[in-house]
């Protein structure tokens, strides 16, 4: 079977590659779909796909994913990839839609076929990109290019420059057993991820706010289906009850030991159902003030199906260049922590889940967790894996995970880093 004939997809991946291929790779699994792993690098993702599916409706559900697409051939090199440019099939997959002039750019990505090969293959665009458009001139085709200094176009120079609706962005992939070519079918609706982070009337820096993306990532690791009941116990500016409504999930409770954030979430969801246009009465969300450490006087015992939270993550001024500062307020969170799962277990269901983010602390060269692990297995709680099932090919994802097996969200001049884990009750 030719590649063509079969379902390839491509995904370029975000900023934490991990936690995207676990994304990736979960949503194909809750969808149903029979996949494997084809290749697998830091910067993309390669999957075949028994049957073949709405890439658009895919991209809707994942976090963190850029650019996807569909994979057309797989050559052992640009020329054979170029001598295909006038086959029919080449011309119907690049050039569906009928228009008097076409504009295409080339994007070049690594999927573990080594650094040398990549920049040979990036060498290679410029010519490619005026053989391209003299042997579609030959077919009686107008077309013109955009070259680029960067090795790829961005979701927003893709969008920026109409690439999906006015022509097509080809996609080079240098992975081990060739070279992979697509097309970019649709790109992360970076203005709706801004608008989502930055434009809502309340935001709150200072206690911190998950981004949406790694906020929309954590839910979907819950892996609950859409009618269950979700808390967000520590729901500060509402970003994981945002998220979660944008994602289809109508039954939700939102708390906080703060006033101001119980009243900032209120105001954010307003604005958010005005601006995406939700229906309020498809949704049943309860919000309110409470102390995590007495959240089950305000829930129903066992009626929650998963908490995904970011919780506080410990004062800005004990992430100070003071080791005893650090050890100290480590030990107060991990006494919170604790106290928080206690309540949690009294309110899950049988088998519910907990998406949390643990802080972890720089000091110097070395980092610092919270050390509960054991005391949350004895009370019932097992850290579960970040697949939901290990595809085919699966130990290609090179998934980069700590010591204890977890994923950390690291981001340049932080001090405080997110560890997230996933936990099921038992
Ligand atoms: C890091 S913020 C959560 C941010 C939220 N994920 C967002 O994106 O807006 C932590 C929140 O925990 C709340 N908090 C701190 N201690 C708490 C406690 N004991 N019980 C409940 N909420 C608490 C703070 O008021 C703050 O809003």
């Amino acid at each position: 079977m030719s590649v063509m004939e079969k379902n390839i997809y491509f995904f370029v991946l975000g900023t934490n590659h991990t936690l995207c291929k676990i994304d990736v790779v979960n949503t194909l699994t809750r969808e149903g779909h029979d996949f494997l792993i084809l290749a697998a690098s830091e910067e993309v993702l390669l999957i075949e796909t028994k049957d073949s599916f709405k890439i658009n409706f895919l991209m809707a559900e994942l976090g963190s994913v850029v650019k996807a697409g569909r994979i057309f051939s797989l050559k052992q090199s640009v020329e054979e990839i170029i001598a295909e440019v006038k086959s029919k099939e080449f011309q119907e997959f690049f050039l569906p839609q009928k228009k008097e002039s076409y504009r295409f750019g080339i994007s070049v990505y690594g999927a573990g076929g080594g650094f040398k090969r990549l920049n040979e293959i990036f060498y290679q665009v410029p010519s490619s990109l005026r053989k391209i458009k003299s042997l579609f001139e030959e077919e009686g085709i107008n077309i013109n290019y955009l070259s680029r200094k960067e090795r790829e176009f961005s979701s927003v120079a893709v969008k920026e420059h109409n690439l999906l609706s006015e022509g097509f962005e080809m996609v080079l992939f240098s992975a081990k057993e060739g070279v992979y070519l697509g097309k970019t079918e649709i790109v992360q609706d970076y203005e709706s991820y801004s608008l989502r982070d930055y434009g809502r009337p309340a935001r709150d820096p200072k206690a911190g706010m998950v981004p949406p993306k790694l906020a929309k990532m954590m839910i979907n690791l819950a892996g609950k289906e859409k009618k269950e009941l979700f808390l967000d116990p520590f729901c500060g500016s509402g970003t994981m009850l945002q998220e979660l409504s944008l994602l289809g999930y109508k039954n939700l409770i939102g708390s906080d030991s703060s006033a101001k954030s119980i009243n900032d979430t209120k105001l954010n969801l307003e604005w958010l159902f005005s601006r995406f246009n939700l229906n309020k009465k498809d949704f049943k969300i309860e919000l309110f003030q409470a102390d995590v450490t007495k959240i089950s006087s305000k829930v129903n015992f066992k009626t929650v199906s998963a908490i995904v939270t970011e919780p506080y993550l410990g004062s800005p001024m004990a992430r100070s260049f003071d080791l005893g500062k650090v050890k100290k307020e480590i030990k107060k969170l991990e006494e919170l922590y604790l106290k928080a799962f206690l309540e949690f277990r009294k309110i899950l269901k049988d088998g519910g889940g907990v998406v949390i983010i643990f802080p972890v602390f720089r000091f110097k060269s070395e980092f610092f967790s919270l050390g509960i692990m054991d005391e949350l297995k004895k009370m019932g709680f097992e850290k579960i894996d970040y697949l939901f099932k290990k595809p085919e090919g699966w130990e290609k994802l090179n998934l980069n995970l700590t010591q204890r097996y977890s994923v950390i969200f690291f981001r340049p001049g932080q001090t405080v880093s997110r560890e997230i884990l996933v936990f099921k009750k038992v």
